[in-house]
């Protein structure tokens, strides 16, 4: 292969979870209002899958559409790279169910857990292969079924839906109350693209950025379920909810800000760009407010810009590919256009990418 080698988005595709939440609809099992989660994250709506529906499950179907968009068939895939951090088991990693469930190869298939900089860690890994002429055809997810985390017994999700009309059950409400300011925040969605080796020197990955610090990993995490307890899950722990994420939400906003506008700059100074030359900027959706704050920062005009937190809450690794496949599919992603991809998100992790369509 020549040493040109480009990694060229080819294909793209998106899986949403069927079921429609609204902020009301969260109101109805804990304390919290429309108005309070819109004017502080931005989000209306999100979606959350049917109990039973894995990861894997979203991502499958996200990949079909991807490969089917690329016209790649799934033999000519020869790496996998999944990113998730609702993983369908504690292991095997999502990659290798999905590489059966496609009949693809015996291809190698990594999980990454970067959360929601995973997209970019992965896209920074399927780049570095087909620059080593190690790959040629690279399937790459994003995908998250956030809904398992949420602390909610039967009869919230019954009442959430509108299927019982009863109070919730003693402590309930309260429970609920307690994980609002994170709970409010996710929805299910899977995305994937499929990334192929190309000689045109003038489109493809550009570069990437990563970085990461793990003194800040605790404002951000799971604190239970884990191979520092022995058992690694037990009872107590699940009493405690403490498979529900913890957040120092004020200390990870201000962290986000501030390394998604540095790793911005950062990345199109390496490479001799400006804002002017962008076409488009896809940032993560943890909170519109984050983005709002970016967006401001860098002086980024408002048509350059595309959010999608609003319908879908924040989809953590599914969220830059499905940004990019709502992109490409409204015809806003025209060959040749410059597109700048920024993420922050828990470890601390964060990254941003130069691609051109
Ligand atoms: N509804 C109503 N009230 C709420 C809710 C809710 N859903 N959540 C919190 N509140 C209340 C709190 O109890 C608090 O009340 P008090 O003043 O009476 O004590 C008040 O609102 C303010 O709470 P804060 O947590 O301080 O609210 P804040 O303005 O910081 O917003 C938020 C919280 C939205 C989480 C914000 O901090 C944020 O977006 N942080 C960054 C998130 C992020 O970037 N995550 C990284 C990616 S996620 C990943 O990688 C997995």
């Amino acid at each position: 292969m020549p040493d040109t080698m480009r990694s060229l988005v080819i294909g793209s595709g998106t899986e949403i979870a069927p079921r429609l939440v609204t902020n009301d609809m969260l109101a109805r099992i804990m304390d919290t209002s429309d108005s309070w989660i819109r004017e502080r994250t931005g989000v209306e709506t999100r979606y959350f899958v049917e109990p039973g529906t894995s990861t894997t499950d979203l991502g499958e179907a996200a990949a079909r559409r991807a490969l089917a968009a690329a016209r790649v068939a799934p033999e000519e895939v020869d790496l996998v790279v999944f990113a998730t951090m609702t993983p369908d088991h504690y292991f095997p990693g999502c990659g290798g169910l999905l590489q059966h469930r496609l009949g693809l190869r015996t291809v190698p298939c990594f999980d990454l857990r970067q959360q929601c900089s995973g997209f970019l860690y992965g896209l920074d890994v399927a780049d570095t292969h087909i620059r080593a002429g190690r790959a040629r055809t690279v399937l790459l997810v994003g995908a998250e079924v956030h809904s398992g985390f949420m602390p909610w017994g039967a009869g919230s999700w019954a009442r959430l839906h509108g299927e019982v009309d009863a109070p919730l059950a003693n402590g309930e409400w309260e429970v609920n109350t307690q994980t609002r300011d994170r709970t409010v925040l996710f929805g299910d969605a899977a995305a994937a693209v499929v990334v192929g080796a190309s000689e045109d020197a003038d489109r493809g990955v550009i570069g990437i950025e990563l970085g990461a610090d793990g003194a800040e990993a605790r404002r951000l995490c799971v604190p239970g379920v884990g191979f520092r307890h022995r058992p690694y899950v037990d009872a107590g722990q699940v009493a405690r909810a403490e498979y529900v994420p913890v957040m120092d939400g004020r200390h990870v906003f201000k962290l986000a800000t501030s390394k998604m506008i540095e790793v911005s700059r950062s990345v199109l100074d390496r490479h001799g760009c400006t804002l002017d030359d962008v076409s488009l900027v896809l940032m993560h959706q943890a909170n519109l407010r984050i983005n709002e704050y970016v967006q401001k920062a860098l002086g980024i005009p408002d048509g350059k810009v595309r959010h999608n937190v609003q319908r879908y809450g924040n989809t953590t690794a599914a969220t830059i590919p499905l940004l990019w496949d709502e992109c490409a599919r409204e015809g806003r992603l025209r060959r040749g256009d410059l597109v700048l991809m920024v993420a922050f998100g828990a470890g601390m992790t964060w990254g941003a990418a130069l691609v051109r369509a």
